[in-house]
């Protein structure tokens, strides 16, 4: 990990990263940065994308861009929406509430993890819109319902129902740094569930929490279950091949997210960027599809897009931004990824996003 911070202005996501590294605790550092067993996939994830060669057009005629679309109907300013991510009081005192100011100043889509360390009636309370919660499935199913009925009174408008994490890859650096939540910080939506602290173990009490309490045996009859229960769209965050996205789809849900969790879970699973075009391809017609992990350019976004994606989801360069400086900070980091996207479609002969397609990625 390195440790020195860079010495001149933050002009870009790996800047926030070193910055980052020497604002918070080592062990808080590594839970965020960190991923499965060998950090294979975690590796990949971003060699992926910067593999990706962008066959620029010439003489397009471009002024002017436009990076507005819409998700699930609702409109964003930008392709790139704030990935759900755990415990962001480690990161900064004003946690979650700062996340989600920052999506709302970006004019974006704000997802919250139902591992936040702030409740989520405070923090949609904060929020713009589109403000979705993700979703872990309990082993108790009482638990579950109470984590949803309370999502929809407090203003959600999605559900993101995480697929990929029936058990927690095991992180080897939370292993070492016997991770667990400083003294002060909760679960804060689990606490009134009595699943409000991380075990005292030797090793990861997050490993030890999930295994205790997150549903193994998910299957598509928790998605079924999941869609009869909520009047909102769900979404599939965690999908890895075509068929599954699709059958995804065709139990109801109205988007699929290809993540492989930022390498967090299974590790030597595939780059994100090489799993993309499959999905699209089986699941696109009956779904939006997103996709996240790696993505720290905006160059990265506009491939994505060449890809097929409606948008991305950005996981750790948010919580970057927060450790540096609060919602400023997350802000900052999106307005660097808005310039960095808009700059690459000039350069690329794109003034929209319907402009951008896989002929950018192939001579
Ligand atoms: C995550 N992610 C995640 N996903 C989810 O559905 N619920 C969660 O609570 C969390 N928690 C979480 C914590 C941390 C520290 C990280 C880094 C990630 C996964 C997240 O939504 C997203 O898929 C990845 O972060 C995307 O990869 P990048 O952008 O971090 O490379
Ligand atoms: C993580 C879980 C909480 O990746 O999603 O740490």
């Amino acid at each position: 990990m390195a440790t020195l911070e860079p010495s001149g202005p933050l002009l870009n996501v790996a800047d926030y990263a070193l910055a980052a590294a020497a604002r918070i605790p080592k062990e808080a550092f590594d839970y965020y940065e960190g991923g499965a067993l060998d950090e294979l996939t975690l590796r990949e994830n971003t060699d992926g994308w910067t593999r990706l060669k962008l066959y620029y057009r010439v003489l397009a005629g471009v002024a002017a861009r436009d990076l507005s679309t819409t998700v699930l109907g609702q409109p964003v300013s930008l392709p790139i929406l704030v990935a759900p991510t755990a415990f962001h009081k480690l990161a900064c005192e004003e946690g979650e509430i700062a996340t989600a100011r920052a999506a709302r100043a970006a004019r974006t889509g704000f997802i919250l993890s139902s591992l936040s360390n702030t409740a989520m009636e405070p923090v949609f309370a904060q929020a713009g819109s589109p403000r979705w919660f993700q979703l872990y499935i309990y082993k108790d199913r009482e638990v579950t319902r109470a984590l949803l009925q309370r999502a929809e009174a407090a203003g959600a408008e999605a559900i993101v129902l995480t697929v990929d994490a029936p058990g927690l890859g095991t992180r080897e650096r939370d292993v070492r740094n016997n991770f667990q939540l400083p003294e002060g910080l909760v679960v804060a939506n689990l606490c009134s569930l009595g699943k409000g602290g991380l075990p005292e173990v030797q090793g990861s009490g997050l490993a030890v929490y999930v295994r205790t309490n997150f549903k193994q045996d998910l299957g598509f009859a928790d998605l079924d279950w999941l869609c009869h229960s909520t009047h909102l769209p769900v979404v599939v965050k965690g999908v890895c091949r075509g068929e599954d996205a699709r059958r995804a789809a065709e139990h109801g849900a109205k988007a699929v997210v290809v993540s492989n969790h930022g390498g967090r879970q299974l590790d030597t699973a595939p780059a994100t960027c090489e799993v993309l075009p499959h999905v699209v391809a089986a699941a696109g017609d009956l779904c939006e599809v997103y996709v996240d992990s790696g993505i720290r350019r905006g160059s990265d976004v506009l491939k994505a897009i060449a890809l097929g994606a409606r948008a991305v989801l950005v996981g750790r360069p948010i919580l970057w931004g927060l450790c540096v400086a609060g919602e400023k900070g997350a802000l900052r980091v999106l307005e660097i990824l808005r310039r960095e996207l808009d700059e690459a479609m000039l350069l690329c002969g794109c003034a929209k996003l319907s402009d951008i397609d896989v002929t950018l990625l192939h001579p």
